[in-house]
């Protein structure tokens, strides 16, 4: 399981004079469980974007172990996201008219990074503890807990060393929430993944390890929660 170690790094975009984000060194051991948190535009989803290789970082290093995204074109920062990094999006990107298990095994039927086989029994396996036990459903049909579940098992199913995840209880209730963090928490107690997730959820902020608060791409501290 790799560590994260950020340098120098620097994000902007064209038509915003000060940096998106601008980071000058920050380091997360392997299994670190952080919260990011930070008004909306504070660069939460930059700094996603940047450590999961989403977007090409132009200044500056971040690091997994060995591997320098910043160094690693498209193609290559793709194979290696496929491999290592879970994701789970604000709003699922799960895709309509297919069912819940070929949802879950959809990414990883496209980057052929691992053996489907392995993802499908882990991804049934996912799905059967998160209580969607009817994996041949049309996606469009579950309630939006149980999509969010199955965009969980999706990030998961790959059994990654990094699972991030946008706001992933933004759209539920407290209850269903609360159920989405605590079925995180649990599987990065059991795997030991690093996790970093993005929110504005304060129950879900105090059960995180670490918070990083952003303010106009910088952090303010590094405190514990
Ligand atoms: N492709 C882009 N081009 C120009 N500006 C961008 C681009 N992407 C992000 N920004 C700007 O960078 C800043 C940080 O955006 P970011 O999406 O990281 O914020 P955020 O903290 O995720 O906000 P939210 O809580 O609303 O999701 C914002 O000012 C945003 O407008
Ligand atoms: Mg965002």
């Amino acid at each position: 399981m790799p560590d994260l170690s950020v340098e120098a790094l620097c994000v902007r975009f064209p038509g915003l004079e000060a940096p998106a984000l601008e980071i000058a060194s920050l380091d997360l051991p392997a299994g670190s469980r952080v919260a990011l948190t930070g008004a909306s535009g504070s660069g939460k989803t930059t700094f996603i974007n940047a450590v999961t290789g989403l977007e090409r970082v132009r200044a500056g290093s971040v690091r997994w172990g060995g591997t320098d995204l910043a160094a690693l074109g498209e193609a290559r920062r793709d194979r290696w996201r496929a491999a290592h990094v879970g994701l789970v999006m604000q709003d699922f990107h799960l895709f309509a008219g297919l069912s819940a298990i070929d949802n879950v095994l959809l990414p990883h039927r496209l980057s052929r990074a691992l053996p489907l086989a392995d993802v499908r029994e882990t991804g049934e396996r996912l799905l059967r503890r998160f209580g969607i036990e009817r994996f041949g459903q049309r996606v469009e049909t579950l309630s939006r807990g149980q999509m969010q579940r199955v965009a969980v098992a999706r990030a998961l199913a790959g059994r990654p060393a990094i699972l991030v995840a946008d706001e992933p209880t933004a759209s539920l209730d407290a209850e269903a929430g609360r159920a989405v963090a605590d079925l995180l928490l649990e599987l990065g107690a059991e795997t030991g993944f690093t996790l970093i997730v993005a929110t504005h959820d304060p129950s879900l902020v105090s059960r995180m390890d670490r918070v990083l608060r952003l303010a106009n791409g910088r952090l303010t501290d590094g405190a514990r929660a």
